[in-house]
């Protein structure tokens, strides 16, 4: 039984499409390593910086910068494993596919089940955040949609119980009402995403076009704001730099990592590449740099603009040049920030349904999800699953709630990642992949880092450890999250010493679990909910109906 839930699926077979399908109904190979940098910009360039990123201002300060540079860290090792793997097994299904190779089948299907957060819960956040932006250029152009419409039902009924005054207590009081029921919904979130449901349906070199002009678009405005932007900076307002200390800043964690979140999106595209081992990781990393290169330029920018405690709104970016006033860049904003999210709908909604085909075609979901379309060439029938598992939840989640699910399960996925590059097997002889992730020994290079770090933090901060182990109803959220931490620092240490682990997916694991010490407790046990309920789900279906069961039955 357990040999069973660990079967791997072999590198080989994972490249092997079912033949049928790939005489007749293969994907087209269009995307050149442009295409693919530009999807990769596509993903990440969204609501994280229209939005959430605001948040993390607010919580943090000017100090916010830090944790960018952090998640970017930990992006970037986790890029690379991203790229060692889509070089090896540049087959479509992203870390699906990966751990399928790496742990085995049961592993494959919980990264799928997490990846379900990262790419469907992820939309309806954009989706939501898109919506505000959208109702704003609205109001700039003098229509006003009633408050029932542009708000989500959770986030009306919150409001108005607290009595806080805003557009969610009037939604709930004007509301109009079917017997008891009010009808509060989010219209433009919903009809958004119905869109882009229809034209990833119809196709993806029509959908490569959209994305490539809406990413030249949004970089040159983000640009704009920069530059304009550094002209309205007081260094005064960078000072203090940390208001609310290092704690302050951790707790923007699933705002900021929610803005890296995307460049593994390029991988769920292996099958449409031109050439996937050579363009899969260039497009990976080069989106990634560009993109924290541009973050930090705009955290400091808008932290430089006004004082911090300015920034906790939806619509930052408007925001800073409202108080500022400078009106023309206000409307520029807007609408490219609708642009931009909506390149990031697009990329999400192209990369769930080829995660659920990949899952299909290995038995582990039903058929249906691996069909082709005829004419379109698209996973027709997972794509239209994909709009309405991001279209229903609109109706009844709020935009935190979101936020904060699909950080947490996408951190849980990377962790997967990184963990899956020290399982693979070495590579053979005359085995394919133009990307080779350098090989650092950690053997005692990582041991030595957590020395380093244990000695740095006794000597700078003498009652951390001590206050950390400290357990009591006030301190297990944010202190079991943390001893977990150590634990996994000090297992990592000894496997590198004995295993000779590679330095940079070692690296990749340690920062990564870092970022999840900053995640709330409630997030954590809706996690443990899902993941729970993900295992049931494969018990009672994945697990016999697996083509590796049924290969050794
Ligand atoms: N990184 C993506 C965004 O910020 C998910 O919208």
């Amino acid at each position: 039984m357990l040999n069973q839930l660990f079967r791997k699926k072999p590198v080989q077979q994972a490249l092997e499409n079912d033949p049928e399908q790939a005489e007749t109904h293969s994907l087209h190979k269009v995307l050149t390593t442009r295409d693919l940098t530009f999807f990769g910009i596509a993903a990440i360039i969204g609501a994280g910086s229209f939005s959430s990123m605001g948040e993390a201002c607010f919580k943090g300060g000017p100090g916010v910068v830090i944790l960018f540079i952090i998640c970017a860290v930990a992006c970037g090792f986790t890029a690379l494993c991203y790229a060692e793997f889509a070089s090896r097994v540049p087959a479509s299904g992203s870390a699906y596919t990966y751990a399928y190779v790496s742990f085995g089948e049961l592993f494959a299907w919980i990264i799928g089940w997490a990846l379900l957060m990262e790419y469907s819960i992820g939309n309806i956040y954009v989706a939501f955040s898109w919506s505000g932006y959208f109702t704003n250029l609205l109001e700039g152009v003098g229509l006003h949609l009633p408050e029932w419409l542009t708000t989500n039902y959770r986030s009306a009924h919150n409001m108005y119980d607290q009595n806080i005054s805003s557009e969610g207590m009037l939604a709930w009081m004007t509301a109009p009402k079917v017997g008891s029921l009010r009808i509060i919904f989010d219209l433009p979130a919903v009809i958004i995403n119905m869109l882009i449901t229809a034209l990833v349906y119809v196709g993806v070199k029509e959908t490569r076009n959209a994305s490539n002009f809406m990413v030249m678009l949004k970089l040159a405005v983000i640009v704009l704001v920069i530059v304009v932007g550094a002209f309205y900076v007081d260094i005064d307002n960078w000072s203090p730099f940390m208001p609310n200390g290092f704690t302050g800043v951790m707790g923007g964690v699933a705002a900021v990592f929610f803005a890296f979140i995307g460049f593994d999106a390029v991988s769920t595209l292996a099958e449409e590449s031109k050439d996937p081992q050579r363009d899969l990781p260039k497009g990976m990393i080069y989106s990634l740099i560009i993109c924290t290169v541009v973050y930090i330029a705009l955290a400091l920018v808008l932290t430089g603009m006004v004082s911090y405690q300015q920034l906790g709104v939806s619509d930052p970016l408007a925001e800073v040049f409202k108080i500022r006033e400078v009106k023309w860049m206000l409307y520029i904003v807007s609408l490219v920030a609708v642009v931009a999210m909506t390149s990031v709908l697009l990329v999400f909604q192209m990369g769930q349904p080829r995660i659920w085909m990949s899952m299909s075609r290995d038995g582990l979901m039903p058929k249906r999800f691996a069909s082709i379309h005829p004419k379109f060439k698209t996973p027709g029938f997972a794509t239209i699953v994909t709009g309405l598992v991001v279209g229903i939840p609109l109706f009844f989640t709020d935009e935190k709630f979101v936020l904060d699910f699909t950080s947490i399960g996408t951190l849980f996925a990377f962790v997967l990642v990184c963990c899956g590059v020290l399982m693979l097997p070495p590579k053979q002889a005359g085995e394919g992949g133009k990307f080779k992730l350098p090989y650092v020994n950690s053997k005692f290079i990582f041991p030595a880092m957590v020395v380093v770090a244990a000695g740095l933090l006794l000597q700078f901060n003498p009652q951390f450890f001590s206050n950390t182990f400290i357990i009591n109803s006030e301190t297990a959220a944010t202190n079991v999250p943390m001893i977990i931490f150590f634990i996994v620092c000090v297992l990592m240490a000894v496997f590198s010493f004995l295993k000779n682990f590679s330095l940079i997916p070692v690296l990749g694991v340690v920062s990564c679990c870092y970022l999840l010490t900053g995640m709330a407790l409630s997030n954590w046990i809706w996690f443990s909910v899902w993941l729970v309920i993900g295992v049931v789900i494969y018990f009672l279906y994945g697990f016999r109906k697996s083509k590796l069961a049924i290969n050794t039955n």
